[in-house]
């Protein structure tokens, strides 16, 4: 089958137009009847494209099984996977469908998103951590360097590694190397892509996780290739482990996934097989355009490029004026019309994509331009630097998955040493677990969580009153509960 076929896609728009009689789900019939709001925004389109996986037949040659296996096999092609699997609830699902059948020790970087911490929350796997280590000047965290992890896999046998590539902030680590690694001692490894799924597409962009030899990739399609939000791509090198994210998916997955986000995932593949290659090249232009043009504003400061090999991420800081990140961000959004991806203590970052032009790239650096002369018209004076020192991880007296599901109860932080957690504290910036289920409260962890507070540090997992979430039941592991 050709690239620029679109199974799954034309599968749907055929049994549009069909017209046929639907007595059965969904309750909107493909049509927008009652909901007249909706079908002037979305158009009665979106209705008619929307029947569920149910009705497919072979009589009337509609087969969305058959068309959807058949778009999977084509995006596998495209991106140099032996399977690739449509998902409809994000990279999340897609780390989960990856992680969920693992039954050994799973090595990850703290620093890991959420995601990866639920996928071994459902999985009868061990998480042991890499802990993370921090750029001192701009304060984000950095990806594991490959002494990390031949360190780690050297003292354990590990079942998989799970990588980050690259990192929100476009920082990117010798991902090849790791795998080999990994993988000369029996460890495989699992690339979160979320922010990568452009990389294949052009030279001037570091190499993707397939192509340095990892096992299998989750790319959130919807955040850097231009599908609708929620639909991401698995793709797969390992035949071995693949029917089993198979099996979890029959596990985890709804019923009744929408046929649209899954045909439009087809849409864009067909389109990327095309285009992708000049698109990129566009894009990558205009990041390019956007840093340089951010760069040459007296006062404003561009990540290095040693801590961002993608220029679609563009990533300043304006702490020489004495704006944090987070007020960069609220104030282009309320005086400049213009919302950024995320900010944090110094930075602010800028997605800049496909769906960009050169004018809206323009808009970005002028606002900028603007903003920085402002500030300098006040004379803001730089802000004060923080060095990052967290404290050590702390001892795990339960898995996560054990931990996540005892009773809990709240208790104050100033009570907390020698307690089992029973959540998640992660101050931000750098957003990064000081402490997860499981694992017990040191003195040191509670120090900073303290400091952390004084400072003023948004820290999300304390409850109101500086309060934090322990396992009711502390006695088989430490310290002795009143
Ligand atoms: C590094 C990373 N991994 C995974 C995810 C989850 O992706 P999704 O929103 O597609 O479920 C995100 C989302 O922001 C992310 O930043």
């Amino acid at each position: 089958m050709k690239q620029t076929t679109t199974p799954l896609w034309s599968a749907l728009r055929a049994y549009a137009q069909e017209r046929i009689l639907p007595f059965h789900t969904p309750g909107h019939k493909l049509h927008g009847g009652p909901f007249g709001e909706i079908v002037a925004a979305l158009g009665e389109g979106f209705f008619n494209l929307d029947p569920s996986d149910e009705i497919e037949n072979e009589d009337i040659g509609h087969q969305f099984e058959t068309a959807l296996e058949q778009a999977e096999r084509l995006a596998a092609e495209l991106f140099g996977a032996s399977d690739s699997m449509f998902l409809v609830n994000g990279t999340t699902c897609g780390l989960h469908y990856l992680l969920m059948p693992t039954t050994g020790r799973v090595l990850i970087p703290r620093f890991s998103h959420q995601s990866v911490y639920s996928a071994l929350i459902l999985a009868d796997a061990e998480a042991d951590f890499i802990p993370a280590s921090y750029d001192g000047d701009w304060l984000i965290p950095l990806p594991p360097t490959v002494e990390d992890v031949m360190e780690r896999t050297g003292k354990r046998q590990y079942q998989a590694l799970v990588l980050t590539h690259p990192t929100y902030y476009g920082t990117v680590s010798q991902l090849a190397e790791l795998v080999r690694v990994a993988h000369e001692r029996g460890v495989m490894v699992f690339v979160d892509e979320a922010h990568g799924g452009h990389f294949r597409f052009s030279k001037g962009l570091p190499p993707s996780g397939l192509a340095c030899g990892a096992d299998a990739v989750v790319q959130s399609t919807h955040k850097t290739l231009g599908s609708f939000t929620q639909t991401s791509m698995l793709h797969s090198a390992n035949t071995q482990w693949f029917p089993k994210v198979v099996q979890a998916k029959q596990a985890l997955q709804t019923t009744s996934p929408s046929l649209v986000f899954l045909a439009v995932l087809d849409a864009v593949r067909a389109v990327l097989a095309e285009q992708g290659k000049d698109l990129f090249g566009r894009c990558l232009a205009l990041g390019q355009r956007a840093q340089m043009g951010i760069a040459a504003v007296p006062g404003v400061e561009l990540l290095p490029s040693q801590l961002n090999s993608d220029p679609t991420k563009v990533v300043f800081s304006l702490r020489s004026l004495g704006l944090t990140g987070l007020e960069v961000e609220r104030l282009l959004r309320r005086d400049y019309k213009i919302q950024v991806e995320l900010s944090d203590y110094y930075n602010v970052l800028a997605l800049i994509s496909v769906g960009d032009t050169p004018a809206s790239v323009e808009a970005l650096i002028r606002a900028v331009t603007d903003l920085a002369e402002r500030r300098s018209h006040l004379g803001g004076r730089p802000l004060p630097s923080y060095g990052i020192d967290v404290p050590a991880l702390p001892p795990a007296r339960l898995s996560l998955r054990e931990a996540f599901f005892r009773e809990k109860g709240e208790i104050p932080l100033e009570e907390a040493v020698g307690r089992v957690s029973g959540g998640f504290i992660t101050p931000y910036p750098p957003g990064v677990p000081v402490i997860v289920p499981g694992e017990e409260f040191t003195p040191e962890i509670c120090d900073y969580l303290r400091w952390c507070l004084r400072l003023g540090w948004f820290v999300r997992g304390i409850m109101a009153g500086e309060n934090v979430v322990v396992l009711e039941d502390n006695r088989p592991f430490c310290r002795k509960t009143k």
